[in-house]
């Protein structure tokens, strides 16, 4: 880049222009992604963890969730693709290197406990394993383990890891691709199966994921 280049883009940068999409994106940086994580921690909390609030909204864990998944749901919130009314604002404080920095951020953090699983019977949490690691060929519901992987740890950017999610925002989630709210999703793959389960069945699925623990080894 040349010194006129720069300076120029010093000029923007000094004059408040900036609006992110002069600059090239560059790699994400875990150091700034925790600067521009300050307001993330309300929500989100320090370590990632979210939080469960029983009978209200369930914030998600991001700890350890993938780069690239991050960055996507952070576009598409921006872009209006995915609709939360309190996550929107949110995303929109964000430019585009600050969304690659937050993901750096929050997808080298280790995989925290999620909550909403702990009181669901034994009949439930069987239900649940079904769902994930069979899935039901009556209904026509696929296993949730043939996309999210071995133990819903997630693969690559595409499956999130939805193990040690709490258990409130994957029924959320269900239910919104379900009723048609969330569907942001690549070849509506995840509302084709929404649709087939019951409330009992995404109860069940909810319950059981966000009971598995996620080691520290199993992430990358
Ligand atoms: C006031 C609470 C609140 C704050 C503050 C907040 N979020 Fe969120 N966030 C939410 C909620 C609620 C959802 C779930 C939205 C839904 O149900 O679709 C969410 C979802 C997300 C998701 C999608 C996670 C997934 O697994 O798909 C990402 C990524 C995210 N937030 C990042 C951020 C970042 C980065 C910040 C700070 C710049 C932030 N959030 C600030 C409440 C908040
Ligand atoms: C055919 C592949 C496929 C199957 C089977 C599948 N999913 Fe998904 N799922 C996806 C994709 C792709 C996404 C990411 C959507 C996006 O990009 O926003 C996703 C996202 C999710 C999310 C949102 C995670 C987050 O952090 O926001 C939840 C929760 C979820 N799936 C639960 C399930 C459950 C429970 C099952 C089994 C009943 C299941 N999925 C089966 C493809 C699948």
């Amino acid at each position: 880049m040349s010194k006129r280049i720069i300076g120029g883009l010093g000029l923007l940068l000094g004059a408040g222009l900036y609006t992110g999409s002069v600059l090239a994106v560059g790699p994400g940086d875990p150091d700034r992604g925790q600067t521009a994580a300050a307001t993330c921690t309300a929500c989100h909390q320090a370590d990632g963890s979210g939080k469960n609030v029983p009978g209200g909204e369930s914030w998600p864990r991001l700890a350890g969730l993938d780069a690239g998944y991050i960055e996507k749901q952070l576009h598409d919130f921006q872009a209006g693709r995915r609709q939360n009314a309190t996550m929107m604002p949110f995303a929109n404080m964000l430019n585009d290197q600050q969304i690659v920095d937050v993901a750096a951020y929050y997808s080298q953090m280790e995989v925290t406990s999620a909550g909403g699983g702990e009181s669901a019977s034994d009949a439930l949490l069987n239900r649940g394993e079904q769902i994930a690691n069979r899935g039901d060929w009556d209904k026509y519901i696929v296993s949730c383990k043939s996309c999210h992987g071995p133990g819903g740890k997630g693969v690559g950017s595409d499956f999130p890891g939805i193990a040690s999610q709490h258990a409130g925002y994957i029924r959320t989630q269900l239910h919104a691709w379900k009723d048609g709210e969330r569907s942001n999703d690549p070849q509506d793959l995840m509302g084709a199966i929404a649709k087939r389960m019951s409330d009992d069945d995404i109860e069940a699925v909810a319950a059981w994921y966000a009971s598995q623990t996620v080691s520290a080894e199993g992430e990358e």
